[in-house]
């Protein structure tokens, strides 16, 4: 594949190769030395229009462990400050030799466009409220580790819906590996087109939850929200937030997931964010290996 925009074009075949090479890689980061040879003398460039701290940071970490060299631009010290475009940009980097942009934007469509401009790969590391397909594959390799397999599968997506690129690609990815997935907000925030195979709606909470292995909160994206889609926070909280209560109605073992970062105490309850069935910290911990994964297969492929 050239490169990773959403999951189009990726066969259930291909995903779960990704989420293969990604326990191996795992296991590389359990050794002493984290660090393989597998992209020595490739060159990674970070893109990034809007600020993020765990996908930009574990994708340049995944590209070190690889010994990849790796570029990193952030628009607010670059020359597009001076007018410079997307275009302009991603050209100009071509000429550095750069084999892979990683890119995150505000705009929806924006990695697709890059894609255009290049010759050379190019992963999605967000784009406006479209797609974040790494978030995707690493909650499916969260719940893989946790479950064995995503088949039959149940998991519950509870929260700004509407503005999330996390639930959008979540509900791409996880129908394709066999879970179902449930999707729940206030009806302003739950776009009726996404209902598809394996993909419900619903605005109710416990109808959502209810026989769930897991349950992600979603960030309140307030940054992107004008007026009116809430009549206010605090009815928000008491009627979608993910709490010890809303967890009674899920299965005895349902994992408590978030792809961050968190409203403590808004979308979710803090003290179930620390709770010992929360795998928070364990989907960041394993963004690291299926970015690794992600960027091998892009770059060398699967031998
Ligand atoms: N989940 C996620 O994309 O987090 P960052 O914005 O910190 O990268």
């Amino acid at each position: 594949m050239k490169h990773l925009l959403d999951f189009q074009g990726w066969s259930k075949g291909s995903l779960e190769n990704v989420l293969e090479t990604a326990k191996v890689m795992s296991d590389v980061l359990d050794r002493p030395v984290k660090k393989v040879p597998a992209l020595q003398g490739f060159t990674i460039c970070n893109v990034f229009f809007e600020n993020s701290t765990r996908t930009r940071l574990s994708f340049e970490l995944a590209a070190r462990r690889m010994s990849a060299d790796v570029l990193t631009f952030t628009s607010a010290t670059s020359s597009t400050t001076k007018g410079e475009s997307l275009q302009d940009t991603i050209s100009t980097l071509e000429q550095m030799r750069v084999d892979c942009f990683i890119v995150r934007h505000g705009a929806s469509g924006a990695a697709h466009s890059v894609n255009k401009f290049t010759k050379a790969k190019v992963v999605n590391a967000g784009d406006g409220r479209r797609a974040h397909p790494t978030q995707a594959l690493l909650d499916a390799f969260t719940l893989q580790q946790r479950f064995g397999s995503l088949e039959g599968l149940e998991i519950a997506i509870v929260g700004d819906v509407r503005h999330s690129r996390v639930a959008r690609s979540n509900a791409e990815l996880l129908p394709k590996l066999g879970a179902k997935v449930r999707l729940c907000a206030p009806a302003t925030l739950l776009p009726r087109e996404l209902e598809a195979d394996g993909v419900t709606l619903t605005t109710n909470l416990k109808e959502a939850v209810s026989g769930a292995h897991a349950v992600m909160a979603l960030r309140l994206q307030l940054e992107r929200m004008n007026t009116g889609y809430l009549p206010s926070l605090e009815e928000y909280r008491a009627t979608y937030q993910v709490n010890s209560k809303t967890m009674k109605h899920a299965r005895e073992n349902a994992l408590i997931m978030h792809p961050g970062p968190m409203n403590r105490d808004l979308e979710i309850e803090g003290d179930l964010a620390d709770h010992n069935k929360s795998v928070i910290l364990e989907q960041v911990r394993n963004g690291v290996p299926v970015r690794m994964a992600v960027l091998y297969h892009l770059l060398v492929g699967k031998s």
